[in-house]
């Protein structure tokens, strides 16, 4: 079936860098000869994105004038990516032992950490990677603590842009850390919504469990779509973010009991989480675009960390575009909360009550509750979401 009544993709075609099987065998043989990068774990995830078509229109790692002007200006450079919106640097950083063996306009193959080859990349550019530049644009702030700006300051010093073929999409991970049957890309993800005969689509984007206020925000969104698409992100996050096989289990478990079958998906989003807020939900957004949803939810803090960004920053970036220029549209969510005089949750926008009246808990001392094998109220969390989690906190903590 077609999906042609859902949303474009951005930029208006659906790329795809992976390489058909005759040319994969072609690949395969010339890159025995080429000299080999191998790539980070976020590396990985990019290419991932490139290859499936997340990240439309880009086609592999971002040129010099990419660079810079997505840097500066949110956008593709004018030449190459005609000045659409692109909020973050998808790059491939290199050292300097590595960047010796490579030069403009021959090609190079790009592995993963254990020496499985993934693509091959024709160089167009190898260009100094200007930290100063990218940092405090890309996430507001130079503070080293920052997880994505501390990626970043661990990255090589040099940058490396150009198309890539992909020959090898995921390389073999632990069992269980691959989701096959949840990996689903744009394509299929479009096919499976035609199917379904929705027309519009909310994606919730999540690297946690799903609480009660998760959960409040996807419920209305679905009171407004035809459809909605939990769409975890499975690619790298920081130490500390709850493993994505535990979250997948929860989901699978709040799934089956609150929410309607006929009007929900799941399936994973594998890119890898920035931290940077604001200009991560921009991104956020676009790649939901790709995979055919109409309405993006964008809550409190949204891909925020520590204090980094205001509560409602995320949201605002949206109105810093002309109308059009996202096509997707975001759905702007008040911080939710459990009120226990509405009994029910609610936020600023729809209830008078104090705040000493709503259910708030800091994700610390949730963790704490769940490994000390305590369940948080089911004002918080659905008790069957918490039994998955303190079965993984208090066997994780039984094993260190
Ligand atoms: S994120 O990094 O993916 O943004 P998280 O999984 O915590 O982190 O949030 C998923 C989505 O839910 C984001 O859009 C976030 O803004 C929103 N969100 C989380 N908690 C709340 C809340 N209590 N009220 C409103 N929105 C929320």
């Amino acid at each position: 079936m077609s999906d042609g009544l859902l949303i474009h993709p951005h930029g208006g075609t659906l790329t795809n860098r992976i390489a058909e099987a005759e040319a994969a065998t072609k690949l395969r043989s010339e890159a025995a000869n080429l000299p080999a990068i191998t790539i980070s774990s976020k590396q990985a995830c990019d290419l991932e994105m490139i290859a499936i078509g997340a990240f439309s229109p880009l086609t592999g790692f971002l040129g010099k004038a990419d660079f810079e002007s997505v840097c500066r200006d949110m956008r593709l450079s004018s030449s190459g990516g005609e000045g659409i919106v692109w909020p973050i640097p998808i790059t491939l950083a290199v050292d300097d032992d590595t960047k010796a063996n490579l030069s403009e306009g021959s090609r190079a193959a790009l592995k993963h950490s254990d020496g499985t080859l993934l693509a091959v990349i024709d160089i167009e550019e190898i260009y100094p990677h200007d930290k100063k530049l990218e940092i405090p644009n890309v996430f507001r702030t130079e503070d080293e603590a920052h997880p994505g700006v501390q990626t970043v300051l661990e990255e090589g010093e040099w940058l490396v842009g150009g198309p890539i073929n992909v020959i090898t999409v995921t390389p073999e991970k632990e069992p269980g850390e691959q989701f096959t049957e949840h990996r689903l890309a744009p394509a299929a993800t479009r096919a499976a919504f035609a199917e379904r005969g929705w027309k519009t689509v909310a994606a919730f984007q999540t690297r946690n469990p799903i609480h009660r206020a998760h959960e409040y925000l996807c419920k209305c969104a679905l009171e407004i779509c035809d459809g909605l698409l939990i769409h975890p992100l499975v690619g790298e996050t920081k130490p500390g973010d709850i493993p994505a096989e535990v979250r997948m289990s929860c989901y699978q478990v709040i799934i089956e009991k609150y929410f309607v079958a006929a009007r929900t998906m799941l399936s994973v989003m594998p890119g890898a989480m920035r931290y940077a807020g604001p200009r991560e939900a921009i991104l956020h957004a676009l790649i939901r675009q790709n995979y055919g949803i109409s309405h993006f939810i964008v809550g409190r803090d949204h891909a925020g960390v520590g204090d980094y960004y205001g509560t409602y920053d995320a949201q605002n970036i949206f109105d810093e575009f002309a109308p059009g220029e996202i096509a997707i549209t975001p759905l702007k969510f008040e911080h939710a909360a459990w009120c226990k005089v509405c009994e029910g949750m609610t936020s600023a926008k729809t209830c008078p009550h104090d705040g000493d009246q709503k259910i708030f808990l800091s994700g610390t001392k949730v963790r704490e509750m769940l490994a000390n094998g305590e369940k948080p109220p089911q004002e918080f969390s659905r008790p069957e979401v918490a039994e998955v989690l303190i079965e993984w906190a208090t066997s994780a903590v039984a094993s260190t």
